[in-house]
């Protein structure tokens, strides 16, 4: 009785919060609608552009106030003042392990619980809406930003972003999902093209967008400095009005980037609403004088400063006065998240975990661990409120009983001093183990310079080398925010990334160590051999200001799959300290139409003496397809923890979409029918079971016939086939043999590959121009779908 009445008043109040929820909206909306009325064109205009650096424009007349905007993602980068830059003077903020670090977790409720803290900060230090998450795919190996993005996969890159956003937002202040769209290279940034095709653009790098604004509604979007197609991102209506808002149904603003806006009457038709920062008063003057000459209509102003204020309002109705920063909560819970992104890459021998009973005398080397690398240069740069070293934790955590030796071995600020090798060498080979901690140093990894190679210094990689002739435990523990090239990586039985772990991770990195957490970070981005084995490595950075996306959707794990390309280290690998066995894989159903939903189980057990985390993988493969198609692709994931000996079950839904590919020509996204193959994996190169499915599609697809159809096209398709037929004039008898009908009979190649506008030459002008256009009309609006395909008919594909 109790628990129904405790249900009871659980959903009476989930009714009144919806009902004060729906309340509030309506209020909102109705004081906007008033405010528009009382403002003049020259008040409309002005609120389409920030105050200053980081503040909305407040209206005092009306009593419009403004809101605060300031960086992340990782952390708050809060400026002292709303028109002060803020590098270097920002207000101390918790820096949280930087976006590859969070995607590093594969751990969706982790990384709503940043977002959650990364809230209440904004909350405390008067932050109203915080600008990020970066959903961009890590494309090139190279990319300036790539410490700042999550992965080189769509479907993880927008889960995590859906996370943080969905975390952030629960605390009252709102994201900016960025950089909208396409945004791969930080070359000539404010101007370089992204010369991506239809298909690769909506499968690969809309898709985390998409994932995004549906499952999480950020406040606001921000647009890109870069071009997309031969239009700024900043102007480009078919990405902020069509896609954004008409096809995902995006509620809230579009921002842009700081000064990304090129033309500012362009970028209001296009769909953008705030321009920020503030430049100056040029621009809107601008915009008044087309409000004059009727370049641009009152109205689309007036629904863009609606949208604007709903923000705004919205904003300033969520702060809390009393909110505070919880700092130390928020450093242990930055410590816990660095631990849990630790990526076990190599453990030979079970060199790790460190324990007392094995090693008594322990080598600390390298100057990171005394000065760690913890963020990216740039924009997203926080002030952190404490910085943990290795070190110190180390020595003050783990280091009773054992004895402890520190040498530099490098010199963070000169790469090519090697002459501190020798000192560490010796201290390397005095000890039990030698911890080398190594990586790239901050001015490798910076927004708006793209990397030009994929090497640690010199000198880092020929400390490792000295250290591992001398030591055979030796380990090292990696400090970078993107893949790294490792020429040393036999000769090491151990190897840890940890990536950039912000003020924390030293104690993340030190409790993964030492065996109080056992690491289950996965890989969210494949580390190539060699750069020349990379997707993007003929079109990147690009140049001449356009960069092709010549790899078109064969970007990480999926190019090195079709390439059949071994990397060094493959998409989703990462290791434990315990193992995990995959049993029991089903699948709802063996035959599923576009409608259903599929489910797939999988049973997880772990088979080792410890507690871990499995981080299980699910792709989707599609072994034919009338397009090209990766071999597999991501399309769920899900961590579990399991004590040892235990076993768990793990469910996961694909639908329609799963199975999809993005039909260009159509505009539509298709799941064909055929067979697929939905494939469980620890890593993208370690596939643990398979299920092969039909799919039998209802989905009407639209011929699309024009004059540029292929005979192919039309001679496939039973309906099209009948008319083609009727146009058949008698030449074509020529080619059939004697007695055969046409159904049977051997079309010649050749003529299957013409494009139906040929045909009045190759006949001699027996199908005149005039019945070509006669077929065209008459397959107008027509559609198909495609053949329905038995389970009997289809060989199971093995892995
Ligand atoms: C960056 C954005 C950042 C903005 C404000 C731009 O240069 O690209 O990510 O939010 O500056 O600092």
């Amino acid at each position: 009785m109790k628990k129904y009445l405790i249900l009871l008043v659980l959903v009476i109040g989930g009714i009144t919060v919806m009902a004060q929820d729906t309340n509030s909206k309506t209020e909102i909306n109705h004081k906007v609608e008033q405010l528009v009325k009382q403002l003049t064109l020259e008040e409309k205009v002005s609120l389409c552009s920030g105050r200053d650096d980081w503040s909305t424009q407040p209206i005092e007349r009306l009593d419009i106030p403004w809101i605060w905007l300031s960086d992340g993602p990782h952390g708050l980068r809060r400026a002292p003042a709303t028109n002060k830059a803020g590098y270097g003077d920002q207000l101390p903020a918790v820096c949280f392990p930087t976006a590859s670090a969070l995607a590093a977790t594969w751990d969706l409720d982790l990384i709503s619980k940043v977002g959650q803290a990364l809230g209440e900060e904004a909350q405390a230090l008067d932050v109203n809406v915080l600008l990020g998450p970066g959903v961009n795919i890590k494309r090139s190996v190279l990319g300036g930003r790539n410490f700042e993005y999550f992965s080189e996969d769509p479907v993880l890159s927008g889960e995590m972003g859906a996370a943080y956003i969905n975390g952030v937002q629960s605390r009252g202040v709102g994201t900016s999902l960025k950089h909208y769209v396409a945004n791969n290279v930080e070359t000539m940034r404010m101007f370089m093209n992204s010369d991506v095709d239809d298909r690769t653009l909506h499968e690969i790098y809309l898709t985390p967008f998409e994932i995004a604004v549906k499952k999480a509604q950020p406040w606001t979007v921000m647009a890109c400095y870069n071009r997309v197609q031969g239009e700024y991102g900043t102007q480009n209506p078919y990405l902020l009005t069509e896609i954004l808002k008409n096809d995902w149904g995006f509620e809230g603003i579009v921002v842009s980037d700081w000064f990304a806006i090129v033309d500012r009457v362009k970028a209001l038709k296009a769909g953008l609403h705030l321009e920020m920062p503030h430049v100056s008063g040029v621009n809107d003057e601008i915009v008044l004088e087309a409000l004059k000459n009727g370049n641009l209509d009152e109205a689309v102003l007036d629904n863009l400063i609606s949208e604007i204020l709903t923000v705004v309002l919205k904003a300033k109705s969520l702060e809390k006065e009393d909110a505070k920063q919880n700092v130390e909560e928020h450093h242990a819970l930055a410590r816990k998240v660095s631990a849990e992104a630790a990526t076990l890459l190599k453990n030979d021998k079970d060199v790790l975990p460190l324990t007392k009973e094995k090693y008594k005398n322990v080598a600390i080397i390298g100057e990171f661990a005394s000065s760690p690398r913890y963020q990216g240069n740039g924009s997203s740069e926080v002030k952190p409120t404490q910085l943990d070293n290795a070190l110190d934790i180390i020595k003050d955590e783990y280091g009773k009983g054992i004895k402890i030796t520190y040498a530099q071995g490098y010199n963070l600020k000169d790469d090519n001093d090697f002459s501190l090798i020798e000192e560490a060498t010796q201290a390397a080979a005095n000890a039990d183990i030698a911890l080398v901690f190594a990586g790239l140093p901050l001015h490798y990894e910076s927004e708006g310079i793209d990397r030009k190679h994929i090497d640690m210094p010199e000198a880092h990689n020929k400390l490792i080398e000295e250290i591992s002739k001398v030591q055979e435990n030796t380990t090292v523990v990696l400090t970078n925010g993107s893949a790294v090239a490792m020429p040393w990586v036999d000769q090491v039985p151990a190897i840890l990334e940890t990536w950039l772990g912000g003020q924390a991770g030293a104690g993340g990195t030190a409790d993964v160590i030492f065996g109080k957490v056992n690491p289950s970070g996965k890989l969210a981005e494949t580390f190539p051999v060699r750069l020349e084995d990379t997707p993007a490595f003929f079109n990147f950075p690009g140049e001449q200001g356009n960069v092709l996306y010549g790899e078109r959707i064969f970007v990480g794990y999926r190019f090195y799959d079709e390439r059949n390309i071994k990397p060094l280290f493959p998409f989703g690998h990462g290791m434990s300290y315990t193992q995990f066995e995959y049993s029991d894989m089903n699948v709802s159903s063996k035959e599923i139409t576009d409608k259903d939903v599929l489910d797939v189980t999988i049973k997880v057990k772990n088979t080792g003496s410890v507690k871990g985390k499995e981080i299980v993988q699910i792709y989707v493969s599609d072994p034919e397809c009338t397009l090209q198609r990766p071999e597999k692709e991501l399309k769920k994931f899900a961590k579990v923890e399991l004590a040892p000996g235990e076993e768990k079950e793990v469910t996961f839904q694909l639908s329609s979409r799963d199975f999809s590919y993005y039909d260009a020509k159509r505009d539509m996204w298709i799941a064909e029918s055929g067979q697929f193959v939905i494939l469980a994996a620890a890593s993208s190169r370690d596939i643990r079971k398979s299920e092969s499915i039909i799919l039998n599609s209802t989905q009407q697809i639209p011929m699309m016939v024009d004059e540029y159809t292929f005979v192919k096209e039309l001679w496939e398709n039973e309906e099209t086939r009948e008319l083609l037929k009727e146009y058949f004039p008698n030449w074509i008898k020529g080619w059939t043999p004697e007695g055969k009908l046409l159904d049977e009979a051997n079309i010649p190649g050749f003529f299957l590959e013409h494009p139906i506008i040929k045909f009045p030459y190759i006949t001699n002008n027996e199908i005149t121009h005039q019945e070509v256009k006669e077929l065209i009309n008459k397959c107008k609006g027509m559609t198909y779908t495609p053949e329905v395909v038995k389970l009997k008919d289809v060989e199971n594909v093995s892995f």
